[in-house]
């Protein structure tokens, strides 16, 4: 490869763009905040001219609506804004727009695949290993604690999942610190 085409090569790795939907079932409690929460690592590392970040729910019912006032708190004490979000439902659309669709939990993932066979779908917490647990669960019908274990789950789910799209932007750890 002469010098003017490794220029335009590295250009191009420069550049890449990456998206990412983050998919619950009503788009109110846990999608919103996944997205939130990673919005702002992603500004923290500078890259978020180079991720985009989307939520969306299976469901139809929230269309339109703000998130739950439960996760827009339990957000807001951790320095995360919700209240500018608006519930969307996924759409065929969305299959081919997103190199990730990130789902919540297995009934999320059945609805996307079923919607989306050949998306790039994982579950969030695929990116926390260490978690026992595989799905985040569903908080809508319990207590104000199911708000703050949602959000203890996405925390250390999205810094994974921010270090794969990492890998996929081959942003050079040393340049954003690890
Ligand atoms: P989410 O939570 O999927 O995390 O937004 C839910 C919100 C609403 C309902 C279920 C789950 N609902 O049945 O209306």
């Amino acid at each position: 490869m002469d010098d003017s085409a490794k220029t335009t090569a590295e250009e191009a790795v420069q550049q890449a763009k990456v998206s990412v939907l983050f998919v619950c079932l009503g788009n109110i409690c846990r999608s919103p905040s996944a997205e939130a929460v990673f919005r702002q690592l992603v500004e923290e590392g500078g890259l978020s001219d180079r991720v985009q970040i989307d939520s969306a729910g299976t469901g139809d019912w929230h269309v339109g609506a703000a998130p739950d006032e439960r996760a827009t708190a339990a957000a807001k004490s951790r320095g995360y804004e919700l209240s500018a979000l608006r519930a969307r439902q996924v759409a065929q659309d969305d299959c081919m727009q997103h190199d990730y669709l990130i789902v919540m939990d297995g009934q999320n993932f059945d609805a996307v695949k079923e919607l989306c066979p050949n998306a790039n779908a994982r579950r969030l917490l695929d990116f926390a290993p260490d978690q026992k647990v595989r799905d985040v669960p569903d908080p809508y019908y319990g207590g104000e604690d199911g708000f703050d274990e949602v959000l203890d789950l996405i925390v250390e789910a999205t810094r994974g999942l921010l270090a794969d799209v990492k890998g996929r932007l081959k942003v050079p750890a040393v340049e954003l610190g690890g």
